[in-house]
């Protein structure tokens, strides 16, 4: 579903930097690809890229992306809305940042559906033809919300983070997309929330047999979603691969960091010598003596 290669980012302000060096991964359809690593090491600008929302200061030097079999990298502007408001859409860590603070659910709804083939003219809420007031109910219910009217009437401040994050996943759900990219979705959720969302995307994920590319950095978060994983360190990717796989026998040193700091979370260590020998199941639980907590099972 989509296919990132050899991408390479420049950062112009300043003295050109190169931010993102020669960056290769691919979302399967319905699958998940996880992408880690330490904050500022690039995971961001590579989903901005993808979409072809990378800011002013930011550039593409090189490289392709090609979503369901559609190479982007090369098309205008206006294919590439087509693009975000079609195949592809995004959700993002602070979800408040994306809506306008002055205006309902349902303007936000009908904007995105006079984006994608609604009713252009008809941008006043008052005014939701029936069709698109049922598509927008529709998708509510699909995130879970029980009286979507009321949330078509609320205002974003009215609701949490939690629920406006389930709203953008809602209007995305607008257009059949093939491809999510989901910004560390769950980083400023409280837990309930962060199950809340995660059981979310997997449910779309299943039902509308999408592509999901999930940016974190938390490993309990990976171990619970992802099919692959995709490890990236100062701009660049260190290892990839199937998740059990990799975490069975992470090579980089960073990747062992990374496990050992959530590892450490419940006191459990991975140590050197099991690593590349032993399942990471078995390693976990000999560990600790009691049962491996859920979070750390790698399925
Ligand atoms: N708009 C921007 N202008 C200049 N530098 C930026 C901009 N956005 C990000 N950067 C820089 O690019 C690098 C990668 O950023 P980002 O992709 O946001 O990291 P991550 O999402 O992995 O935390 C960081 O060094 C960051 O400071
Ligand atoms: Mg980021």
């Amino acid at each position: 579903m989509l296919a990132v290669e050899s991408l390479e980012l420049e950062i112009l302000r300043g003295r050109p930097r190169k931010v993102v060096r020669n960056v290769s991964f691919s979302v399967p359809r319905g699958r998940v690809t996880c992408l880690v690593g330490e904050s500022g090491c690039g995971k961001s600008l590579t989903c901005l890229a993808i979409l072809g929302l990378l800011p002013e200061a930011v550039r593409r030097t090189g490289g392709t992306i090609t979503i369901d079999g559609e190479r982007v990298n090369d098309l205008s502007p206006e294919h590439l809305q087509a693009l975000r408001g079609g195949k592809a859409a995004m959700i993002l860590q602070n979800p408040m940042s994306c809506f306008d603070p002055i205006c309902t659910v349902k303007s936000h709804f009908l904007e995105s559906l006079a984006a994608h083939g609604g009713n252009p003219g008809r941008l006043s809420p008052e005014v939701m033809p029936e069709s698109d007031l049922a598509r927008a109910r529709r998708s509510l219910a699909e995130v879970g919300f029980d009286s979507p009217d009321d949330i078509l009437d609320a205002y974003p401040f009215q609701l949490s983070g939690g629920m406006l994050q389930r709203v953008m996943v809602a209007l995305a759900l607008l257009s059949e997309i093939r491809l999510l990219l989901a910004d560390e979705p769950t980083t400023d959720l409280d837990v309930v929330s962060q199950a809340r969302i995660l059981t979310l995307l997997d449910e779309t994920r299943r039902r509308h047999g999408m592509g999901v590319l999930l940016v974190t950095h938390d490993i309990g978060v990976v171990a619970r979603m992802a099919d692959f994983v995709v490890v990236m360190h100062k701009g660049e990717v260190v290892e990839q691969g199937e998740v059990a796989t990799l975490f069975a026998a992470p090579r980089h040193a960073y990747t062992r960091a990374l496990l050992q700091a959530h590892l450490s979370l419940y006191g459990l260590s991975f140590g050197d010598e099991a690593v590349g020998t032993v399942s990471p199941e078995p390693c976990l639980a000999a560990a600790t003596p009691g049962p491996v907590p859920e979070e750390v099972r790698i399925r």
